[in-house]
């Protein structure tokens, strides 16, 4: 295992009715003045928007508030919301919504604390010192942004879509109400599950050795997805599943899971060329990335794939040919995806066979390849969306 810093220090407020708590936990976390965020509606029409600012009323806290937040949230909106932020006096963002709202939240957040533009931190030209405290009532179980240091934002300037890290964002405070996400389509319900998988899985490929702990912990929690996932597909009412699930989201993101191992995120990068260039959900583009990306690599540690099929999809180790029983992972993962009703093609997703060579050069823009598990250059890039055809 590698030597590694942790501080996760976002507290959560989980359960039925904790949206109630918002008040109580921005006056808690030093907030006077707060900018509620959040996207395009659902929070209005579900009620929560009222409930959360009932709350805020009730501990005498003022806000101001600015909705729109699209999915794969955008450059202007931060701009206007940094404007905001720094005329109304706000000291405190509030995120009510899922991971794009939060992102969004996270950006404004540094933005209003730095003097240059704030796209500086998603160009890699510098990064996040200090910013406003952030927190966030979640109503999708997907990206983690709720216990994460990470905020991914696209540049409406050639819809480059790029991420950034701080501790600095991380959230205060995270309520999780499993509730809220009963309203979700059964579609974005299963993109955001794929989400999380896939924050599991780009953690279990690594190159460190001896991360036995930490391997288990992914095992377990990518296990547990594929139990609760199909349940809340069949009804999106039980609140069990949404419970154990919304819980797994934050566990897979947080890094608990990703501490002391290199990681891969080659999944997420190519992807995120896909939600970029055609506005799909995150999670249904890597439903489509990841069983491509698995079978390109795979042969750079077969016993890796191995490993996770054996111990998550129940196969059989093939001692004489252990690459048949890595390739019997991915298949396995491919039809659970496919059973919750994610795409697996290209054409599934709407993306277009013509721009492949754009796509794949804008992931390896600057260095001209993408470092994960393995090593790829701009072709290997190219062949791993074709692969998706
Ligand atoms: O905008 P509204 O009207 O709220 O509708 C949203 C949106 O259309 C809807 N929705 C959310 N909660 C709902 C609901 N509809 C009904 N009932 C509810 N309870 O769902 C749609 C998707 O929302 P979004 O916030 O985009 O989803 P998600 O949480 O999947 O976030 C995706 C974004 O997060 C980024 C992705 O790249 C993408 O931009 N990621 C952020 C990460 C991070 N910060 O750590 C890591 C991830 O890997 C990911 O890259
Ligand atoms: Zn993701």
């Amino acid at each position: 295992m590698d030597n590694f810093s942790f501080y996760s220090p976002t507290y959560f407020a989980f359960g039925k009715d904790s949206e109630n708590r918002a008040g109580e936990l921005v006056k808690r976390f030093g907030g006077s003045k707060v900018l509620i965020h959040y996207g395009g509606g659902s929070v209005v029409r579900s009620g929560l928007l009222d409930r959360v600012k009932a709350s805020l009323n009730a501990e005498g806290i003022a806000f101001v508030e600015l909705g729109g937040v699209k999915p794969n949230p955008r450059s202007g909106l931060v701009y206007e919301g940094i404007d905001l932020c720094k005329k109304e006096n706000v000291d405190f963002i509030l995120a009510v919504g899922g991971g794009s709202t939060i992102d969004s939240s996270k950006a404004i957040a540094a933005g209003c604390l730095y003097d240059g533009d704030f796209w500086d931190f998603y160009c890699g030209k510098a990064h996040i010192e200090k910013a406003l405290p952030v927190g966030t009532v979640l109503t999708i179980a997907a990206a983690g942004s709720e216990g994460s240091p990470d905020s991914v934002i696209t540049k409406e300037e050639g819809m480059l879509k790029r991420g950034t890290g701080s501790d600095a964002i991380r959230p205060k405070f995270s309520i999780l109400n499993p509730a809220l996400t009963q309203t979700l389509p059964a579609y974005q319900t299963a993109a955001g599950a794929t989400d999380i998988i896939a924050h599991l899985y780009e953690r279990y490929l690594t190159n460190t050795k001896n991360v036995e702990t930490t391997d288990r912990m992914i095992e377990a929690l990518i296990l547990a997805m594929v139990n609760e996932t199909p349940k809340v597909i069949a009804d999106p009412n039980d609140y069990d599943a949404r419970a154990n699930i919304m819980w797994a989201g934050m566990m897979a993101h947080n890094n608990s899971c990703g501490v002391g191992r290199s990681q891969d995120w080659t999944s997420h990068g190519i992807e995120h060329e896909l939600s970029a260039l055609y506005d799909c959900a995150h999670g249904a583009g890597l439903a489509v990335t990841m069983p491509a990306v698995f079978t390109y690599t795979m042969k750079h540690d077969v016993m890796r794939f191995a490993q996770i099929a054996v111990r998550v999809w129940g196969c059989q180790m093939d001692f004489a040919n252990p690459e048949n029983t890595a390739k019997k992972g991915i298949e396995a993962l491919k039809g659970f995806l496919k059973s919750i009703g994610m795409p697996l093609t290209f054409d599934e997703l709407g993306a277009k066979e013509e721009d492949i060579k754009k796509l794949a050069e804008t992931a390896t823009l600057g260095s001209g390849k993408i470092v994960g598990f393995t090593e790829l250059s701009t072709e290997d890039v190219e062949n791993i969306y074709r692969l998706m055809l």
